[in-house]
């Protein structure tokens, strides 16, 4: 059985290019890549050419999860998997490989609207022309992990949840279901890819309607300091910090949540730990934080 070995990029539809410049590069420490003006802005958080995509669009939501594999074998097989249990997976154009700057790429939708793109050979910048964020004191804890995670809200959160457990085929890591309002509760399922990061993509039922896709993307540091640092930038910048500095109990990871420019969150996050399948044991937990992530009181 092939599998996914890690979420490798992130596609981002947004309104405001230039906002989303500033907001990546000087407050969160990306550094900005190839453009096409008006339309197109790559995001560097390492030694690829890109980790996070801008595609100008008036969605300003989530448009499409890349997907790693690590040899073109695992790819190939894994789509026949999934076209042999009915899911109708497109091979991508060459045009589309060159803009995700990938060797070759397969691409489904799911029930949400999301894209699920599949492929192998993520291409490096030149070694000449090294990562370099004008603010991190460390660097973005990448590599074998993977860009980061996303949180997706789906329509119906229990189709979601079977969509990337049966046909992604990513694996549980825990649930949470917790208060996020008094009296409303949410359940939030975590899912691993074979590289470990705790979770590369989790799904949540909220409780009332959700405008987008997703309630956030992560990314995360090597260092601590990192995180307080960033969030003296988002609060020296005046940008809306949707929870304050807490801890998760699944994850074990330190981080906040400020809001984009797109309007759903970015949380910037240090410790998250690395899920090893020969061990781990998959819990359930009852708060979403053991402390802090509160709303800020306004
Ligand atoms: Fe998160």
């Amino acid at each position: 059985m092939a599998s996914i070995s890690t979420l490798g990029y992130m596609v981002l539809g947004v309104r405001d290019l230039n906002a989303w410049e500033r907001f990546a590069v000087d407050v969160i420490g990306m550094q900005a890549g190839r453009r096409i003006p008006g339309r197109f802005l790559a995001l560097r958080m390492d030694e690829r050419e890109q980790r996070l995509v801008l595609e100008a669009s008036g969605e300003d939501d989530m448009l499409a999860a890349g997907w790693e594999f690590d040899t073109e074998e695992a790819l190939d097989e894994y789509v026949a998997q999934l076209r042999g249990r009915g899911v109708d997976v497109a091979a991508g154009s060459g045009e589309l490989a060159e803009a995700r700057r990938v060797e070759r790429l397969f691409a489904c939708v799911d029930g949400d609207g999301l894209r699920h793109e599949f492929y192998f050979g993520a291409r490096r910048a030149a070694m000449s022309d090294a990562f370099r964020s004008g603010v991190l004191k460390g660097a973005f804890n990448t590599g074998r992990l993977g860009v980061g995670h996303f949180v997706a809200v789906g329509k119906d959160g229990g189709e979601a949840q079977a969509f990337y457990r049966q046909v992604l085929g990513v694996r549980v890591s825990d649930y949470i279901r917790g208060e996020v309002a008094p009296g409303a509760t949410m359940e939030v399922a975590f899912f691993h890819a074979g590289t470990g990061r705790h979770h590369s993509v989790a799904t949540a039922q909220i409780p009332f309607p959700f405008p987008k896709r997703i309630h956030h993307i992560m990314v995360e540091a090597t260092d601590m300091n990192d995180v307080g640092l960033a969030y003296d930038r988002c609060i020296a910048a005046g940008l809306p910090i949707e929870m304050g500095l807490g801890h998760h109990p699944n994850d074990q990871m330190f981080s906040f949540y400020v809001k984009t420019p797109s309007g759903f969150a970015l949380e910037f996050g240090f410790g998250g730990i690395v899920v090893d399948d020969a061990t781990w044991e998959v819990k359930r937990y009852s708060q979403l934080s053991d402390w802090g992530h509160r709303h800020p009181v306004a």
